[in-house]
């Protein structure tokens, strides 16, 4: 399927399956060297992350927990540069290290909240590693550590992101038309 629509909008197959689990593949291998001798607290971030997070998991070989928050930031196709806590954090954090597995990392809005949350709650060290990145879009000073696919700033869907719900079970990732 190279095109697809939902609701009101268009989208066209960018980037395929494959090209997605090479650069997973990368991207684990980073922090498999970077985490050896660590034990780091995994943080999913619910719903968009969890195609990429089971797949970049099953790729790392250090000891590690998994816990998962939900926010929210989206509405439609635009940040609202408010991020809501659907689902908070539910584990003593106190001197962790906490990889924030996150599906696309945009303006950096939410990444910035969840980075200060995770710092008020003792975290030792905290970094990213998400799916995809818009350079173009980001608005913050924080670091991106592990960037699986950089993109231009053209909404996406699919492989855990969604256009207000839809989209997520795409295995590949397609682009919005104009
Ligand atoms: P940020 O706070 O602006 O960095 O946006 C982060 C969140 O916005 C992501 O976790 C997604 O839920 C959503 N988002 C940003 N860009 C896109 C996109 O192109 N497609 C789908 N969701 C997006």
């Amino acid at each position: 399927m190279d095109k697809i629509t939902f609701l009101d909008k268009t989208f066209v197959k960018y980037i395929s399956e494959k090209e997605i689990e090479e650069a997973t593949e990368r991207v684990a291998k980073q922090i498999n060297e970077d985490y050896k001798n660590d034990q780091p607290i995994l943080l999913v971030t619910l719903n968009g992350a969890i195609v990429f997070a089971v797949e970049l998991m099953k790729k790392l070989t250090m000891p590690c927990r998994i816990s998962c928050v939900k926010l929210s930031s989206y509405s439609g196709t635009s940040s609202t540069n408010q991020v809501k806590e659907l689902v908070g954090l539910n584990e003593d954090l106190t001197g962790q290290r906490v990889l924030i597995i996150e599906d696309i990392v945009d303006t950096g809005v939410t990444y910035e909240h969840m980075h200060k949350m995770l710092m008020d709650a003792h975290a030792k060290d905290v970094r990213m590693a998400t799916m995809a990145f818009k350079p173009d879009a980001y608005k913050k000073d924080l670091p991106v550590h592990y960037v699986a696919l950089p993109i231009p700033n053209k909404f996406v869907i699919g492989h855990g992101l969604d256009y207000d719900g839809w989209g997520r079970n795409l295995t590949d990732i397609y682009q919005v038309t104009e």
